[in-house]
């Protein structure tokens, strides 16, 4: 019993003494605990993640059967109470859960739509780390999202690969499936014989079990977000380099995509050597991409410290903006998906830029082609008016013309150390705009309030460029 336990159950006696009718009692001596929140009110996405509790690490132990697109999971998480809790709610899609157990012992389990609500035999005491595990399985689905593009689990020609932006992640394991709520992962899967996984981070085994089978190993040390988990399983062919001098890169390719998509792949630790100049320090232990064919995703994305990427966009200027993200999203994480162009902006002025670099183009070049395209200006970059708008021209040409702006009125020098210092400030962290504006505010040591109403939160298309 903590010391705010004794002090509750004090009052408690004072109130059976003053003839209060208390019913507080949990039977056994503490203080009811509340149920967590099933959602963190997100702008978009009011139900996604949960509150109560905040996870530091989920260990996925995975099987994938292709042949039957059967998925059989444990997941074990841990996690701090942020209240006392007697109950708390997990995200999860479809899938059957078959237990779950919080501290060793049985847990109740119930279901509505994508909640899943542990209730522990004991309540959870605000600041107690625990461990939660659950056991499911079944056939992982597809989530159509609200822009009509596919996250989720999807199956691809020989396997399946796991995409999560913006709620994909719950197809496939359960957890805490908000941008805000980041944690180091494990993961084990276990695949047919002939067949290979890919995760995030650094492979830390592989194995043949005895039935034929491979077992491998992935670890990620730092703080990730679940919409930026990933689990590519198939035939690839893999080539390993070293980017940095330090940073172990593995990049698989299906077999059908590799001759093509090899000589891109052995660029990985060159761009990133480009981008650590610009950005500062490379924030993960492991880079690498994963190609898939065309008909296995419709877009590539920035899973953490290993991209993927459909053979048709896997080319240099998107190569440099899933990698310009680990930085901008996957490092600096947004706080809820109305930051979404503090990811987008980021990742297109870094292809701006690289074009500048490398293909004589000046940045003032793409951001007047960006300015001239109607398509940008359907709203303003920090108000997507819904979540199908999240990931539409103006999260990504606006959010970019914004970064242009700031260059333009502060100057090179500041520009450059705002490109570095904004991910060296929330390294590893979750950031809003509000948090951005006044960063570079305080860079530039003075109020850039007329910058934001134009190029942030403007609905209006300025007369100029
Ligand atoms: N973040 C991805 C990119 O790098 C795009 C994700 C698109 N997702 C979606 N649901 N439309 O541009
Ligand atoms: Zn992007």
């Amino acid at each position: 019993m903590n010391s705010r336990r004794r002090i509750l159950t004090g009052v408690l006696a004072f109130a059976l003494l003053a003839g209060v009718a208390a019913c507080t009692g949990d039977g056994s001596g503490g203080v009811r605990g509340t149920p967590g929140a099933a959602g963190l009110r997100d702008p978009y996405f009011p139900r996604l993640g949960n509150g109560g509790y905040d996870v530091g690490h989920y260990a996925l132990t995975l099987a994938y059967d292709p042949a039957t697109g059967r998925l059989d999971g444990r997941a074990e998480i841990t996690a701090t109470a942020t209240q006392d809790l007697s109950a708390f709610n997990l995200d999860l899609a479809g899938l059957t859960v078959r237990g779950a157990t919080v501290d060793g012992a049985p847990a109740a389990v119930s279901r509505a739509g994508n909640e899943l609500t542990l209730r522990p035999r004991e309540d959870l005491d605000k600041g107690a780390e625990f461990r939660a595990t659950v056991t499911y399985d079944g056939v992982p689905q597809t989530i159509t999202d609200s822009d009509g593009s596919e996250e989720g689990w999807l199956k691809t020609s020989d396997g399946a690969l796991a995409v999560g932006e913006p709620t994909g992640s719950m197809a496939w394991f359960p957890g805490n499936h908000h941008p805000s709520d980041k944690a180091a992962y494990d993961v084990t899967v276990t695949v047919p014989a002939g067949l290979k996984a890919v995760s995030n981070g650094v492979m830390t085994s592989e194995k043949k079990t005895a039935d034929g089978h491979t077992t491998s190993v992935w670890h990620s040390a730092e703080p990730m977000a679940s919409y930026l988990a990933t689990l590519a399983i198939g035939r690839y062919d893999t080539t390993t380099a070293t980017a940095l001098g330090k940073v172990p890169v593995l990049t698989a390719a299906d077999p059908q995509v590799a001759a093509k998509s090899a000589a891109l792949r052995a660029g990985v630790p060159e761009i990133l050597q480009w981008q650590t100049e610009n950005f500062g320090p490379y924030p993960f232990a492991a880079a690498g991409a994963i190609v898939e064919r065309d008909g296995d995703l419709g877009y590539a994305l920035e899973t953490q410290s290993r991209p993927v990427f459909p053979l048709g966009s896997f080319d240099t200027p998107t190569l440099v903006h899933e990698l310009a993200h680990q930085w901008y999203g996957d490092s600096v994480s947004p706080a809820t998906w109305k930051d979404i162009w503090l990811n987008e902006g980021f990742a297109t002025y870094s292809e701006w830029l690289y074009a500048e670099d490398f293909a004589h183009t000046p940045a003032q070049k793409s951001f007047e082609r960006a300015f001239a395209d109607e398509d940008a200006w359907a709203f303003p970059p920090a108000e997507p008016p819904t979540s199908e708008d999240l990931f539409a021209a103006p999260v990504y040409q606006r959010g970019a013309m914004v970064l242009h702006k700031i260059r333009q009125t502060l100057g090179d020098d500041a520009f450059f150390e705002i490109l570095a210092g904004w991910p060296a400030k929330y390294r590893h962290a979750n950031a809003t705009t509000e948090d951005f504006t006044r960063y570079v505010e305080s860079v530039a040591g003075r109020d850039l309030g007329d910058l934001w109403d134009v190029w942030l939160y403007g609905d209006e298309k300025p007369a100029k460029p």
